[in-house]
C-alpha cells in the first residue's frame, strides 16, 4: 500500500479555501492513505475559548468531515484529517479516520500544547486501532508525540501505520521522536505537518514543515522541506510493521516486561 502525506499552508479562519487547497493538492497524486495536518482547515492560532468553538464542528456530521468523506469516496482511498470538534460543553483537537464507506474513528487529543490548554478541553478516549482492511491504522497528534505511551498503547493494540496530524512549532523534535517511535514499536509512521506563520496575538508561531514517513527500522522514507507547500507518497509494506524479531531470541513487543514497569502511575 502508499501513504501519502500533506504539508499545507493553512490561512487562519479560511476553512472552505484551505480545505479546497489539501484537497487540490491530494489530487495532484494518488494515495491509499492520506495524512493532513492537525487543524487543517480551520489554523491554529485561537485567541480564545470562544473561537475555538465558533469554528468546531460535530463530528462526524460537520461540513469538514463530510467533505473529507465525500473525497475519500471520490478518490477511494482513506483520510486522516485534523479538525476542532465540538460535543456538548467540549471543544476537543480531534483529527478523524474517514475512507471510502464513510466515517470510521475519531482521536481527541490527550496531551495538549501551550495555549490549546486554554481552548480545548483535553482527549476523553482511549488511543485506538481501526482495521481499514489494508493496514491497521492508529492516530496520535503533534504533541503526543514526546509521550512514548502514546506510540505504544497504538503498537501493542497491532497498529501498523500510526498516522500523526501535526502544528509543529519546536524545529525538529517531534521528526527525532517519531523516528524513535517508529524504531522502538517497529511500525511506520507519518506525521503531516504545517507551514507558515501565524501572528493573531503579541506571539507569533512559526510552523516547521519537515513531514515524514518513517519506516520500522526508525528511517525516514520521505522527510518535506521547512517552508514549502508539498505532498508526498510512498510504498509501505506492512509486513515489515508485523515482523517484530530483532534476533531469532527478540522481539520488540514480545520481550517486554510490563510486571516490572510502573507507567500507569
Ligand atoms: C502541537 O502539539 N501542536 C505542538
Amino acid at each position: 500500500m502508499n501513504i501519502g502525506i500533506v504539508q499545507s499552508s493553512p490561512v487562519f479562519g479560511e476553512v472552505e479555501d484551505n480545505l479546497v487547497d489539501c484537497f487540490d493538492l491530494m489530487a495532484s497524486q494518488s494515495a491509499d492513505l492520506w495524512v493532513l495536518p492537525e487543524l487543517f482547515a480551520t489554523g491554529y492560532q485561537f485567541l480564545s475559548p470562544d473561537e475555538a468553538r465558533a469554528l468546531a464542528e460535530p463530528v462526524p456530521s460537520g461540513k469538514t468531515t463530510q467533505a473529507l468523506i465525500a473525497c475519500a469516496a471520490k478518490n477511494a482511498c482513506f483520510v486522516v484529517a485534523g479538525l476542532p470538534e465540538v460535543d456538548g460543553v467540549n471543544v476537543y483537537n480531534t483529527s478523524v479516520l474517514v475512507g471510502p464507506d464513510g466515517f470510521l474513528s475519531r482521536y481527541r487529543k490527550i496531551h495538549l500544547f501551550y495555549e490549546e490548554k486554554l481552548h480545548f478541553s483535553p482527549g476523553d478516549l482511549p488511543f485506538a486501532v481501526v482495521d481499514i482492511g489494508i493496514a491497521k491504522v492508529g492516530m496520535m497528534i503533534c504533541f503526543d508525540h514526546l509521550f512514548p505511551e502514546s506510540a505504544r498503547s497504538l503498537a501493542l493494540q497491532g497498529a501498523d501505520v500510526i498516522c500523526h496530524p501535526a502544528n509543529l512549532v519546536l524545529p525538529d523534535l517531534a521528526q527525532r521522536t517519531m523516528s524513535i517511535r517508529a524504531l522502538e514499536n517497529g511500525i511506520y509512521t507519518a506525521t503531516s505537518n504545517r507551514i507558515g506563520t501565524e501572528a493573531r496575538a503579541d506571539e507569533s508561531l512559526t510552523y516547521t514543515g519537515h513531514s515524514q514517513v518513517v519506516g520500522p527500522d526508525g528511517e525516514a522514507l520521505v522527510r518535506l522541506s521547512q517552508d514549502l507547500v508539498e505532498v508526498a507518497v510512498v510504498e509501505i509494506d506492512i509486513a515489515k510493521a508485523r515482523n517484530k524479531a530483532i534476533t531469532k531470541h527478540n522481539d520488540k513487543l514480545g520481550d517486554r516486561r510490563p510486571d516490572y514497569y510502573s507507567c500507569s502511575r
